[in-house]
């Protein structure tokens, strides 16, 4: 048992056998070109995928991948999920577990059900992508989303409910929340061990404690700096959010970065983030310099040269030096630090600089977001990390110390008896 969670350990080993267990997994990968590029977090469920076969359990999967694209931004990531069920196969086959990963175009309907009613012990099923049915994007009270048609239409085929998605488990989705309205209740391997890796750093980090925050999501990061910058000594920003602090700042980045800003959204976040500055302005980093493409070539400005006409995509080595001296001194550090544009080999150097002054800092780090993971690979630091976690925005939500409403609404949920 883990605060008041129960947890696969807490089963007699036979208590699943023959059961139907649903579990929420998080298999949303970083995508380029169609392809998956980072498998970490498939391989992160594929040991509780194991532990359900070994159990002789019947599993059913449910992951989402990407966000559904809106006005604001275009969505590359947003893509079925057959390959993610054949990359499951492959990563169990490795370690001689030969079931075939089913991967089922449909979310809860009648293909989907009739699957589920037929799956024999052992055997894995992956539902499509969760998100592709609009309900999932909303975030509601759990009592409400245990009323959606993806619970109403699911639970009543299983016996119980496994959340192992600690890296969702911030938001309160239909698949995150409902289930555990009317379905016993777990949390799985994953969810638990990152429970237990980042409570320490929760609840007596070792100071300083500095948060590197760059990344796209923006809701998730505005709203923990708000609830929280008082517990956190230092935040260096970069990408997005850190050009919202500059705006903020009073800088006219130029109208390329301007309207970049604006098209993600960025805009609504100015005034937060100079509320912010007023009140911690000694714990926020910005940088000082900036690079952009000028024709075609990395080129580093100093923030006081701004406006520039061309897109702010990453930050400078001034930055980068001043972030390292941060870093080399803190007591804990939490990553999700894509500084700029990692796509584009000219603006990798900003990410790929941090990322190797947390692998080589004495301090403990926890690193956290698929791109961010994904570089620590690359680059071969990952084993320099302290803890390498599946999460991004929910991690950062859960270091902060804020509650996450999918570890919650599983406290005391094993006791629910089906409806
Ligand atoms: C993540 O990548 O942090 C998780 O998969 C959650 O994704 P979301 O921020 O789109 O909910």
């Amino acid at each position: 048992m883990f605060e008041d969670i129960k947890t696969l350990s807490d089963l007699a080993p036979d208590e699943l056998k023959g059961k139907t267990v649903i579990v929420r997994v998080d298999l949303n990968c970083p995508i380029k070109d169609g392809e998956i590029e980072d498998d970490r977090r498939i391989i992160a469920h594929a040991e509780t995928v194991k532990e359900l076969i070994k159990r002789n359990a019947k599993i059913v999967l449910l992951s989402h991948q990407g966000r559904p694209a809106d006005d604001k931004r275009s969505a590359e990531d947003f893509v079925c999920l057959e390959e993610h069920a054949k990359r499951l196969s492959e990563i169990l086959e490795k370690d001689n577990i030969k079931t075939n990963v089913a991967y089922i175009e449909d979310i809860f309907g009648s293909y989907a059900r009739e699957k589920i009613k037929n799956l024999k012990n052992k055997e894995v099923i992956l539902l499509e992508n969760v998100r592709f049915y609009a309900e999932e994007n909303t975030n509601r009270p759990r009592d409400a989303q245990a009323n959606t048609y993806l619970v109403k239409k699911l639970y009543t085929f299983a016996n119980y409910f496994i959340n192992d998605a600690f890296s969702v488990s911030h938001r309160s989705q239909p698949s995150v929340v409902g289930f555990t309205y009317v379905l016993p209740s777990l949390g799985g391997i994953v969810l638990i061990k990152e429970l237990e890796a980042l409570k320490a750093v929760r609840e007596n980090p070792k100071r300083p404690l500095t948060f590197i925050l760059a990344g796209a999501k923006l809701d998730d990061t505005f709203k923990m700096l708000q609830n929280k910058l008082s517990v956190i000594d230092y935040v260096l920003t970069g990408g997005i959010i850190a050009n919202i602090f500059l705006m903020a700042k009073g800088y006219d980045l130029g109208d390329e970065s301007t309207n970049y800003i604006k098209g993600k959204g960025g805009d609504k976040f100015i005034a937060a983030a100079h509320s912010l500055l007023e009140k911690f302005n000694d714990k926020i980093l910005l940088p000082e310099d900036v690079a952009v493409l000028e024709n075609g070539e990395r080129k580093e400005i100093s923030v006081s040269e701004l406006p520039t006409r061309y897109q702010i995509l990453d930050i400078g080595a001034k930055t980068i030096e001043n972030y390292k001296e941060i870093i080399a001194k803190s007591g804990t550090i939490f990553a999700h630090a894509t500084m700029g544009k990692i796509e584009d080999e000219k603006f990798k150097k900003g990410t790929n600089e941090i990322i190797k002054a947390v692998g080589n800092s004495s301090a403990f780090t926890v690193i956290g977001g698929g791109h961010t993971i994904a570089a620590a690979g690359k680059l071969d630091v990952e084993r320099k990390i302290g803890h390498v976690c599946t999460g991004g925005g929910a991690a950062v939500s859960y270091i902060a110390g804020e509650k996450l409403v999918g570890v919650e609404s599983l406290q005391g949920a094993w006791k629910i008896q089906k409806k």
